[in-house]
């Protein structure tokens, strides 16, 4: 099914790491009065941008202003952009080309755009201008339109003073209807401050009526990455300047009311990197909802890693993150094979490339989604209109490549800007309430340690998994550590008996997938990495012997002797040295 999956990719901007286009107006003529082409009394503020209200690609003035050192001059004055005949000098009002920031211009009055070419309809222009702006800040939802019975619902925060500091997240909390079940089926921004606005991600609360769930912010507060409170982290709506709105998939709404939320929590990130005081803003959000229930609730996830580590100058740092089969078991055990139908891949200014994938057996099986070159200020939504669906034992990759060359510092996770982040948002359905934040920190998976510490593993291929962990497992360790080499780099003999023997005795350790789901599960457990180098530094030999055994006697393969015969990944030719007093010999495999 995944093959004919629809791949619609979304690309929308969101305002340039640190300075708005407020900054850049004063820098050419008449910057804050350039017309909008195709809407009378619109101002196109992001003048050297595809997108009128700034951030993302640029048109070919911007691409020409970039180019001419972010600076207006003769040069790029006399620089006819868009082709249309007239220079940009000519459409901003400075004909004479000796325009200073700070100046009146020659000409305030009939301003022309300089990236785009007019008129619209002429010939020349109809090749030049190849992209969609005389509808871009329009927002189609089919889906919406042919739902009927659909009402609106404004929520704005309060008029509130943005403090002067680099980075803000503020949140507000809202009430909704909650007379009967609705479901929230599309959304659209409002944005108030422009200048301000970076990001909103919009939460549900979970809780009976009347209750105080995120009653901490009913006046907008400062808050963290999430709301502090837990009845209010389900995500269900994120929102990126550039973006005109959200439309949910037909199959799926979002909630809200008797059984649903009761209440939203609106977050919004304001950037301030002139620390300006004189800043307000009263953004929020669009509700469309409906009694028509769809045939799924929807929910958001977010899949990350929160151990960035940058190096300063590194060409490529790659930083992975999974829901590891734990995670996936976990949560489908409640609401079955679950349908991905959209996602957007998030980080930050060294964001070089990044992917999300779904695994089954160890292989990649589909992509999910890749943005082969990202720009921060330009992310990817990506889209599909026949979900794609994660079985209980598979897993999703998200794989976050970094360019940190010019940085002369290390760079972490992080909320601002110049800090980074590796995270998906993914839409799907039926919602989860159990698993919202699936984030790994290095190898460490809180999404398996919070499912092991609820007890709730399970039992697989006949494991129990619970049961192993808790019971057998320390002496296993402990076991390892004394006859094995926990560098992983020698096979000793008393550990190759020892594994074989327990490979026999215990389903639960030779299985690869249930081996990795003990793993995952135990990825907090200190020095546990070691315990694993010890753990499989024998997996060749073992492999290799089985296959000598069936080669020289012709043995018959049984189900319990295979699965003794874990795949290991890669031949290196690495040496087995047995014990010098078993008086074996050392032996190479791999390399006959
Ligand atoms: C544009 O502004 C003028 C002058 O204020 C007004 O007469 C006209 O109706 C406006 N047009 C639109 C489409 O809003
Ligand atoms: C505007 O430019 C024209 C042509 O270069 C020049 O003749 C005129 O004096 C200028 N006017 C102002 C107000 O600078
Ligand atoms: C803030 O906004 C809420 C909802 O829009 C409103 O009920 C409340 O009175 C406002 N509070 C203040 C202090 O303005
Ligand atoms: C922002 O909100 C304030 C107060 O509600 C309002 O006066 C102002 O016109 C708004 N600005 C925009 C661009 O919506
Ligand atoms: C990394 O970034 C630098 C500076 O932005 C750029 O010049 C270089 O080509 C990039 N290298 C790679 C491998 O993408
Ligand atoms: C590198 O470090 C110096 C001094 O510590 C600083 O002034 C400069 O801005 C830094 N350059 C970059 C690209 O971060």
């Amino acid at each position: 099914m995944e093959q004919h999956t629809i791949f619609v990719v979304f690309v929308f901007g969101i305002i340039n790491s640190g300075k708005g286009y407020q900054y850049f107006q004063g820098l050419i003529p008449n910057g804050d009065q350039v017309p909008h082409p195709c809407k009378e009394n619109y101002t196109w503020n992001g003048v050297g941008h595809r997108n009128p209200e700034g951030g993302g690609s640029r048109n070919q003035f911007g691409i020409d202003f970039l180019a001419n050192g972010k600076k207006w001059n003769p040069t790029l004055c006399m620089k006819d952009s868009d082709k249309d005949g007239m220079s940009n000098g000519q459409e901003l009002g400075d004909p004479s080309c000796v325009w200073r920031p700070g100046a009146q211009a020659n000409r305030t009055s009939d301003l022309s755009h300089p990236g785009v070419c007019e008129p619209l309809d002429s010939e020349i222009c109809l090749a030049q201008n190849q992209w969609e702006f005389c509808d871009s800040n329009e927002f189609k939802c089919p889906a919406l339109d042919a739902t009927k019975d659909v009402h609106t619902l404004t929520l704005r925060f309060n008029h509130t003073k943005v403090p002067a500091q680099k980075t803000n997240y503020y949140c507000q909390t809202f009430d909704i209807p909650t007379d009967q079940d609705y479901h929230i089926i599309a959304s659209k921004p409002i944005i108030n401050n422009t200048a301000v606005m970076h990001h909103s991600v919009i939460f549900g609360c979970l809780g009976g009526y009347g209750d105080d769930a995120g009653s901490m912010y009913n006046t907008a507060s400062p808050c963290g990455m999430r709301p502090s409170d837990d009845r209010c982290t389900q995500m269900i709506i994120a929102w990126s300047l550039g973006f005109h709105g959200q439309c949910e998939n037909e199959r799926m709404g979002y909630r809200i009311g008797k059984t649903g939320y009761t209440k939203l929590v609106i977050q919004n990130h304001w950037n301030n990197p002139e620390l300006r005081d004189d800043y307000y803003d009263s953004s929020g959000v669009l509700i469309y909802y409906t009694p028509n229930l769809r045939p799924y609730d929807g929910g958001m996830m977010i899949i990350g890693q929160t151990s960035l580590n940058i190096p300063p100058n590194m060409p490529l740092y790659t930083a992975t993150s999974k829901m590891s089969k734990v995670c996936t078991n976990y949560i489908t055990q409640d609401t079955g094979p679950l349908a991905i139908v959209g996602n957007y891949l998030h980080m930050h200014s060294l964001g070089k490339s990044i992917k999300l994938e779904q695994y089954t057996d160890g292989k990649m099986i589909s992509s999910l989604g890749e943005v082969d070159v990202y720009h921060y200020d330009h992310p990817v939504r990506h889209i599909f209109e026949t979900p794609v669906e994660i079985q209980s034992q598979d897993e999703v990759y998200l794989t976050c490549n970094y360019n940190s060359t010019g940085r002369n510092s290390t760079t972490i996770w992080g909320h601002g800007t110049s800090a980074e982040m590796c995270l998906a948002f993914i839409q799907y359905y039926p919602v989860s309430h159990h698993m919202l934040f699936i984030l790994n920190q290095d190898s460490k998976d809180y999404c398996a340690v919070a499912v092991r510490d609820a007890g709730k593993l399970g039992v697989v291929e006949g494991c129990n998994l619970d049961d192993f962990i808790q019971t057998q497992l320390n002496s296993i360790i402990h076991k390892i550590e004394n006859v094995c080499d926990v560098t992983g780099q020698s096979c000793y003999h008393n550990c190759y008996t020892y594994m074989k023997d327990l490979m026999k005795d215990n389903v639960c350790v030779r299985e690869n997938n249930v081996i990795d789901m003990v793993e995952s599960a135990t990825s907090d457990y200190q020095n546990i990495n070691a315990f694993w180098l010890g753990f499989k530094s024998c997996d060749k030999r073992i492999a290799a012997n089985a296959a000598t055994t069936m080669a020289t006697t012709h043995w018959v393969k049984t189900t319990d002797d295979i699965s003794m015969v874990r795949t290991v990944e890669g031949d290196t030719g690495e040496t087995i040295i047995d014990d010098i007093a078993d008086n074996n010999v050392a032996t190479t495999v791999g390399q006959h």
